[in-house]
């Protein structure tokens, strides 16, 4: 997602110069190795906030994905996002639907900020940027699917949910490898897709994470690219900029390298 790297003071409008935008940070990780970046950084942040960031993303579970199928109602995505990120999941994907349910910051309380959500034109662009191996699950209120409880958690699984109104497509449905539902024992014929989402959450977390034995499963490679990027958006975006560009000053592992 576009934007400065860094937490912008709330009361700069506009944004001060010179701050580094995502792309440019992007291309300082790829050139100089997520590494040397996190560590010209780490100085800028407290040990407390170190040990946090480092906690959170050694809980993220990549493994497990969740995706809204044309979603129509802000508060809608942003709750998802929202208990996604607090609970742990790895990415959110938003299939076409209104962008602007992304915006809707008063439900996601800054919890936006660290979560990975990739917003998708379309169904075939989804595909295109999910997981090599990555199996679908669809959420269905149909009585003819498994429940909840025995959805196998052995294999990397991203979670679908469907259209407020319509539930998941046609299309959806047939790329899925399996189709569960949340029992329900009431006159409602739905859940809200929020609340869906977050009990299938909860649960698949609890099952998977219980398999791995433990916390969450980032790739190092991955977890070493996520660090350094929370390095710079826990940190004034000024000094982003002044971190990655001291010259002369070589740190530990950059000499020993
Ligand atoms: C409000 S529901 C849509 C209801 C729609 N009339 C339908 O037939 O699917 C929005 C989404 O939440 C999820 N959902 C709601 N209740 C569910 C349940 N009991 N089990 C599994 N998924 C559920 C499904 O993904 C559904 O597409």
């Amino acid at each position: 997602m576009p934007g400065t790297i860094g937490q912008v003071p709330e009361d700069s409008r506009p944004p001060p110069r010179g701050l580094m935008d995502t792309a440019e940070f992007a291309a300082v990780v790829a050139t100089r190795g997520a590494e040397v970046v996190a560590a010209r950084l780490a100085p800028f942040l407290t040990v407390a906030r170190r040990a946090r960031i480092e906690a959170v993303l050694r809980a993220r579970v990549a493994s497990l994905q969740v995706a809204i199928e044309d979603p129509q109602d802000p508060h809608n995505v942003a709750a998802v996002v929202r208990s996604a990120e607090a609970l742990g999941v790895g990415a959110v994907h938003v299939i076409g639907g209104r962008a602007s349910g992304l915006l809707s910051r008063k439900v996601t309380r800054g919890t936006f900020y660290w979560a990975d959500i990739r917003h998708h034109a379309g169904w075939d662009d989804f595909r295109a940027g999910l997981p090599a191996g990555m199996q679908l699950a669809g959420a269905c209120v149909d009585p003819g699917t498994v429940e909840l409880a025995v959805v196998p958690v052995d294999r990397p699984l991203c979670l679908l949910f469907g259209n407020e109104q319509s539930g998941l497509s046609a299309r959806a449905r047939a790329a899925c490898t399996l189709h569960f539902r949340i029992p329900m024992a009431g006159m409602a014929e739905s859940l809200n897709l929020s609340v869906a989402a977050g009990i299938t959450m909860y649960t698949l977390l609890e099952r998977r994470r219980a398999l791995l034995g433990g916390a969450g499963d980032l790739p190092d490679q991955e977890l070493a690219g996520q660090r350094a990027r929370w390095y710079a958006k826990a940190i004034d975006p000024r000094l982003v900029r002044r971190a990655l560009e001291i010259a002369g000053e070589r740190t530990e592992e950059e000499s020993s390298s």
